[in-house]
């Protein structure tokens, strides 16, 4: 062992960074953490200048497969009304997309795996293209899938896909989802992995402040990331919603204001370790603070998904406890964001997919 210990400044200064590194940046307090948000702002300004990319997000159906801890979703949660969005409404939404220069959208839903869904989405993806005259692109976020589902929505069209590892520690994730073969850990790592090889831009994450998760949990999920060879992560922090198991175990969370800060520190250590990576600033984010999605822009997020849900359905989706939906309309959410985009300092990038640019120099990497 060395005896030199490395100032923050130059710890922040390095290429590669370790376990110890990691844990030393996110548990980083005042001039340090000015530094760390500094250094993160500086590199997004380097690899993603200004620019915000907007995904327009449908949350196509709340039918759930999966009972898991956390989410207000979950399918042993009785008390919630369970929707599909019909097929029009997702078409209207895409014609919102392309003609407010969005380039892209992304269907999200509880987790289903009948023939007649998948069906229904490959035929969505389609109809989406067909009607847009192929001008937007598509992001699932669907869960696990057989490698011939993602095939087929891949065959259709879409070319990104967000499956989150929830938390890289297989203990943890085994505390937070029922002990059964439908909530395997290996199963989500391999259908992460049935993802990248599908030739999709594969995008995980992970919750913030779950209770028994520690700093060091954190900065394995950094790890995971990177090992993982990610080209997008949403992540946000945890939120705990009262009809779920998780619930109980409220008392030991951190106060939602250092879940906040944490999950902040995640996405500015994130840009400085990914530094070519899409990264979305989340709707958790702004459930815990309305300006935290905006001040992620400014270290390290570069990509906004505003919710495209008709009106009707939202209240039906709530992950998690008082979440940030607006009464707005779409457009005039749509001129909100704008200002408050404006007002840190970024862009909206219009009419560009925003494609994730470490996927595209992995691509350019490929022997051909
Ligand atoms: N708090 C924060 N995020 C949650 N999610 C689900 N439940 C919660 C919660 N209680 C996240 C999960 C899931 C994504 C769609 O929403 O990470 O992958």
């Amino acid at each position: 062992m060395s005896s030199f210990v490395k100032s923050f400044a130059e710890l922040l200064d390095q290429q590669n960074f370790s376990k110890e590194d990691l844990v030393r940046m996110l548990s980083s307090q005042g001039e340090e953490l000015a530094a760390l948000f500094e250094k993160a702002a500086e590199i997004r300004g380097q690899f993603a200048g200004k620019k915000v990319y907007l995904r327009g997000l449908v949350e196509y159906s709340n039918y759930c497969g999966k009972d898991c801890y956390y989410c207000g979703i979950r399918s042993g949660n009785a008390s919630v009304f369970r929707y599909t969005v019909t097929e029009e409404e997702v078409i209207q939404a895409a014609k919102f997309v392309q003609e407010h220069g969005y380039g892209s959208m992304v269907i999200q839903s509880g987790e289903l795996s009948s023939p007649k869904f998948t069906d229904t989405i490959a035929r969505l993806i389609e109809r989406i293209h067909k009607e847009t005259g192929n001008t937007i692109g598509i992001t699932l976020s669907l869960g696990e899938q057989s490698e011939a589902t993602y095939r087929k929505w891949f065959d259709s069209g879409a070319k990104r896909y967000l499956l989150r590892i929830e938390t890289s520690n297989k203990e943890l994730f085994e505390k937070i989802h029922p002990l059964d073969e439908n909530h395997l850990y290996e199963k989500r790592l391999e259908a992460i992995e049935l993802l990248k090889k599908t030739g999709y831009q594969t995008g995980t994450g992970v919750m913030i402040g779950l209770p028994f998760q520690t700093i060091p949990d954190l900065a394995d999920d950094l790890l995971f990331f990177q090992k993982t060879d990610i080209d997008m992560v949403g992540m946000g922090p945890y939120i705990e919603h009262e009809q779920t198991p998780l619930y109980a175990s409220r008392e030991s969370l951190l106060p939602q204001t250092e879940r906040l800060q944490l999950a902040l520190k995640m996405v500015a250590c994130l840009r400085i370790l990914m530094k070519d990576i899409n990264i979305a600033a989340t709707t958790a984010l702004q459930t815990l603070n309305p300006s935290a999605r905006e001040q992620a822009l400014v270290i390290g997020a570069n990509i906004i998904m505003p919710n495209l849900t008709p009106q009707r359905y939202r209240e039906n989706y709530f992950l998690y406890q008082n979440k940030a939906v607006t009464e707005d309309d779409a457009i005039t959410y749509h001129q909100y964001l704008e200002q408050a985009v404006k007002a840190v300092g970024c862009e909206i990038a219009y009419h560009e997919h925003g494609d994730s640019k470490h996927f595209a120099s992995k691509q350019s990497k490929m022997p051909r």
